[in-house]
């Protein structure tokens, strides 16, 4: 039961009632990790007329996000031919008027639920420029969720939101529980709610979890919640405490071929119990995640380095022999697991490709993230290699990060590799885009 968001339960569904006349909107779910956000969204959706189409998409916490993350989620159960265009990776000039096409002509309103997009990649926020603009007109809801306390006034975002037409945004930032919800909330779990409030200052993810670690006495509450998730931990079979660390490994959800790879088949009446117990998620696809991403952070953090290390490389061979491991979708995640493996060759092997996807859909931070992880491995990379990272590093992150120095330094070390190679044209080709650099900061000037 959820307690304190009645009103903000009901500004979602009059933003849909809209939507379901004709008025679109975006609605801003914002507040720090853990108030709340998804498990109101969840009531929302469940109280969402049965007419309305509700769908969601999830941004991840990968060292570098997969392009266009919550429209992989969504795509195939909104439209297929917007889901075979995604497959081809489609640039966005074919992929977002085709997706508006779809919303344009639904025959019942479209909520569209964006969540964490303080994790977005670069095309998502692009995405969200576009149908943000437009959402007015449409049948359609789009609901972004983020966490405040991880954008800053420079990050991307910001300035995406602060783009937006303030006339069809909507913005819902979500607070502490009362005092009298967190003595509600004790009272249910059968115990004190003496010290509870002021130790969790009504964060719900705190309260929920102080309260099913039994630590919720006063003087016996541990002082984060890293502590009790630990604690909560402890509490279980060693063999159920395998299955959480093992799948801690991996950002978001774990299809259940990967659970049976990773942990063999009999793991999963494990993770059933684990469902069961509320520590992990079940989706209708079998998928399961954390209840929680903070949980999902402190327990991966129990783990030594050396057993995340080998962890994260029997999930990257495990998604390397799937048919689709090309997919631009697996090829984030697979740089992803093979840093944290760090195992140099196969960044350097997939970090490249998976920074061309980026880049292709118009996702160039996360281009020049990809490349920029493949850089740390750069000792180990043919000069070739070297040199052709350094120079598309310094051409995504260009016109991505709004950085010089960095970008002319790197142009610098590929024009001093090619010229080791005897590569003319590449040299040629470098000096151009310094040229250009420094025009552009004023250098050319008499
Ligand atoms: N209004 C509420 N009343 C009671 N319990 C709540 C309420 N809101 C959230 N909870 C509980 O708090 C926990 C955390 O909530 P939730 O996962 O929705 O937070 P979140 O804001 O989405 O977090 P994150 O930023 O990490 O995604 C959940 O276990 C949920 O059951
Ligand atoms: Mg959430």
């Amino acid at each position: 039961m959820l307690l304190d968001r009645e009103g903000q339960l009901e500004t979602l569904l009059s933003a849909m009632r809209s939507a379901a006349a004709g008025h679109g909107s975006t609605v801003l779910l914002e507040g720090e990790a853990g108030i709340g956000k998804t498990s109101l969204l969840r009531e929302f959706a469940e109280h969402a007329d049965k007419g309305c189409q509700v769908l969601w998409g999830w941004c991840e916490a990968l060292f570098t996000p997969c392009p266009l993350g919550p429209m992989q989620d969504i795509g195939q159960l909104l439209d297929p031919h917007v889901a075979a265009l995604l497959d081809q990776a489609a640039p966005p000039e074919r992929l977002f008027p085709a997706l508006l096409n779809v919303l344009q002509h639904a025959s019942v309103a479209i909520v569209l639920i964006f969540e964490d997009v303080h994790w977005a990649d670069n095309a998502t926020l692009d995405l969200i420029k576009y149908l943000g603009r437009r959402i007015s007109l449409l049948p359609a809801v789009l609901v972004l969720s983020l966490r405040s306390d991880e954008i800053g006034a420079d990050h991307p975002l910001t300035h995406v939101l602060g783009d937006l037409p303030s006339a069809s945004v909507t913005r819902i930032a979500l607070e502490p529980l009362s005092r009298e919800a967190v003595t509600v909330l004790a009272e249910q779990a059968g115990r004190g709610a003496a010290d509870l409030y002021r130790v969790t200052e009504g964060n719900p993810f705190f309260i929920t979890e102080l309260l099913a670690s039994g630590e919720a006495e006063p003087g016996r509450v541990p002082d984060s919640i890293r502590d009790a998730v630990w604690t909560r931990l402890s509490r279980l079979t060693a063999s159920e405490r395998k299955v959480l660390e093992v799948i801690s490994i991996v950002p978001g959800s774990v299809e259940p071929w990967l659970i049976r790879r990773l942990l063999g088949v009999e793991a999963e009446a494990l993770v059933d119990k684990c469902v069961a117990r509320g520590l992990l998620r079940q989706d209708d696809q079998g998928a399961v995640m954390f209840r929680h991403e903070l949980a999902r952070q402190a327990t991966l953090d129990r783990l030594p380095p050396n057993l995340q290390r080998s962890l994260h490389a029997k999930v990257e061979v495990a998604i390397s022999q799937l048919p689709t491991a090309h997919a631009s979708a697996l090829l984030s995640r697979r740089v992803h697991h093979a840093a944290g493996a760090d195992d140099g060759a196969r960044v350097l092997e997939l970090a490249p490709q998976a920074a061309a996807h980026a880049a292709r859909l118009g996702a160039h931070r996360e281009g020049a993230s990809h490349l920029a992880t493949a850089l740390k491995y750069v000792a180990q990379a043919t000069p070739e290699l070297a040199a052709q990272l350094y120079e598309d590093w310094a051409y995504e992150a260009g016109l991505a990060l709004h950085v010089y120095e960095p970008v002319i330094e790197a142009h610098h070390r590929a024009i001093a590799i090619w010229r080791e190679l005897g590569r003319i044209d590449k040299i040629g080709r470098n000096l151009c885009k310094l040229a250009r650099l420094h025009w552009g900061r004023g250098e050319g000037q008499p």
